[in-house]
């Protein structure tokens, strides 16, 4: 296979077991979790709290070591994509707090270029700000010069999720991996933040894992949706068939929480 047909990640088996204080000494993340994310996909990883979803998100980017099974990045083992300098960049994780990716005492124009600083994208100087003001554009922070001095605090919770999302922009990803990222947000921006991440992909081709609680948000974005109760994939398939036609109990259960208007057939 050419690997621009390849998954961009695919697990087969991953287990991932965390050391606690429980009667067995471990807590189960994950187990045995086989799952597909296509290059270009917008995937949905769908379910409650505790159900593994941060966990498998920070095993992709490489925050979480699998305690069994195996997980690849465009055909080639997690492990040796992950020594490749250029993983850093291909692949990035949107957190649903910004504060946790932003540095307080930098400014929006300084974050935006450090990653190109640290990856040598571009030369040093007008053209790394070129590109720096121009991921902060498309991020939906216009015109850029408003923003560029400003440090995190001066900025709305919208506004600081775009300089994070015009950070990963600007290096040129294929993957973000997205845990909440609207979740903490204002309910009147969390629909522009949501076009945003969906521009990724129409205009950049840029994949997202897309981690949330909310089925509305499932279906309004994503291509896929894979659903994880208790550490295990209940359910995948296209978002359509899924939440119309759902197999497992678990997201049948999920879809009758839901409030009456939004739920679909
Ligand atoms: N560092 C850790 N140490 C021990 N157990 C952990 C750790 N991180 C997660 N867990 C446990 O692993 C399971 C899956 O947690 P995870 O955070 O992946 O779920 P989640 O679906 O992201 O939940 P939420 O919707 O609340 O963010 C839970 O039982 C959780 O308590
Ligand atoms: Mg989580």
């Amino acid at each position: 296979m050419l690997s621009a047909d390849r998954p961009l990640f695919e697990t087969h088996g991953l287990g991932v077991e965390y050391v606690a204080r429980t009667a067995s000494g471990t807590v189960t993340g994950l187990a045995d979790i086989d799952i597909q994310w296509n290059k270009g996909e917008i995937l949905g990883l769908l379910g409650g709290s505790g159900s593994g979803k941060t966990t498998l998100g920070r095993t992709l980017v490489g925050l979480q070591q699998p305690t069994t099974g195996d997980v690849t990045y465009q055909g080639q083992p997690l492990s040796r994509a992950l020594a490749a300098r250029s993983f850093r960049r291909d692949v990035q994780m949107i957190f649903q707090d910004p504060y946790q990716s932003l540095n307080p005492r930098r400014t929006v124009g300084q974050q935006v270029t450090e990653g190109l600083d640290i990856h040598r994208i571009g030369t040093p100087g007008l053209e790394r700000t070129a590109l720096a003001v121009a991921a902060l554009e498309q991020s939906g922070l216009t015109p850029a010069d408003r923003y560029w001095h400003c440090h995190p605090h001066q900025l709305s919770g919208g506004q600081r999720q775009r300089v994070v999302i015009a950070a990963a922009l600007a290096l040129g990803p294929q993957a973000l991996v997205c845990d909440e990222p609207v979740s903490a947000l204002d309910v009147s921006v969390r629909s522009q933040v949501l076009q945003v991440l969906k521009q990724l992909r129409s205009d950049h081709g840029i994949g997202l894992l897309f981690i949330t609680h909310d089925v509305g948000l499932a279906w309004a974005l994503c291509d896929r949706l894979a659903v994880l109760h208790q550490g295990q994939l209940v359910e995948c398939g296209a978002t359509e068939a899924v939440l119309k036609d759902p197999q497992a109990s678990y997201t049948r259960a999920l879809l009758a929480a839901m409030p009456r208007p939004l739920r679909h057939g």
